[in-house]
């Protein structure tokens, strides 16, 4: 059965091509009032845009992209990362359907076991000190068995479990559970997406590499703000507090 067939409970538009689907969605939204969890993906991208301006590249046909908005206009500004942690747990949840190993890179990569498998790119707006409108876009790679581009450790879901999928299968469970998610924050049930997200962080146990701009360092994950600030704890128990790009994570070699 194809998406069109299915009875599913938000619009859902197909686009052959784009430049991105954020822009693509966000000037419709500045145009236009558009419904809640409306939602566009495409075969390919343009100008597929990632994360501090980086770009996000996807072979034609092959993975999922896509946007969606929503409307949290009750959640207060300094809350925007329990925006991110519930669409991060969404994508996480929905793969972990298929496969062992996936956990989510701070702040809100999807990796499965040491490689990235989906990238997301949270764009908010604000009317005063609240959200107007928040507006993910997320790729996920699906069926790509090559990767030419120079992202460093990119895997595909094709490439875990040995078989092909349906990119938009993928794209309408991680809606509904996005859905899902959302209807948690909105009973203010803040406690338990901090759990689940925190259980679901990747080196959520032991020591590993890190690099800030003072050098490198051993560390343990002990916590994540709510405005999103990562602390890690390095081996001489000094705890080290960063916000998005300030931390690189470098290799895997993990002791206990
Ligand atoms: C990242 O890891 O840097 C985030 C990548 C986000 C890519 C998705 S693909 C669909 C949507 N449209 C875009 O232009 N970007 C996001």
């Amino acid at each position: 059965m194809n998406y069109k067939q299915q009875n599913i409970p938000f619009p859902l538009y197909h686009l052959s091509e784009t430049d991105s689907t954020n822009t693509f969605l966000k000037n419709l939204c500045d145009r236009q009032k558009v419904g809640e969890f409306t939602t566009v993906f495409t075969d390919y991208q343009r100008q597929g845009r990632g994360q501090a301006g980086n770009s996000w590249e996807s072979e034609r046909d092959k993975n999922l992209m896509f946007s969606y908005v929503f409307y949290p206009n009750f959640c207060e500004a300094h809350h925007q990362f329990y925006l991110s942690q519930i669409v991060s747990l969404a994508v996480k949840d929905t793969l972990s359907e298929y496969a062992e190993g996936f956990s989510i890179k701070w702040p809100n990569d999807i990796y499965w076991y040491d490689k990235k498998i989906s990238g997301i790119l949270i764009e908010n707006e604000l009317y005063g000190n609240f959200i107007d409108r928040c507006m993910p876009g997320i790729g996920i790679n699906i069926n790509q068995t090559q990767f030419v581009s120079d992202a460093p450790n990119p895997v595909s879901l094709a490439q875990i479990t040995g078989r092909t999928h349906t990119p938009s299968d993928i794209l309408i469970q991680v809606l509904l559970k996005t859905m899902d998610y959302y209807v948690i924050f909105r009973r203010n049930e803040k406690d338990y997406i901090v759990k689940r997200y925190f259980e679901s962080l990747y080196r959520s146990n032991g020591y590993y590499p890190y690099a800030d701009r003072e050098g490198e360092f051993m560390a343990r994950i002990v916590d994540v703000l709510p405005q999103g600030t990562l602390i890690l704890c390095d081996q001489k128990g000094k705890q080290r507090a960063y916000n998005f790009k300030e931390v690189k994570y470098l290799g895997i070699a993990r002791i206990e």
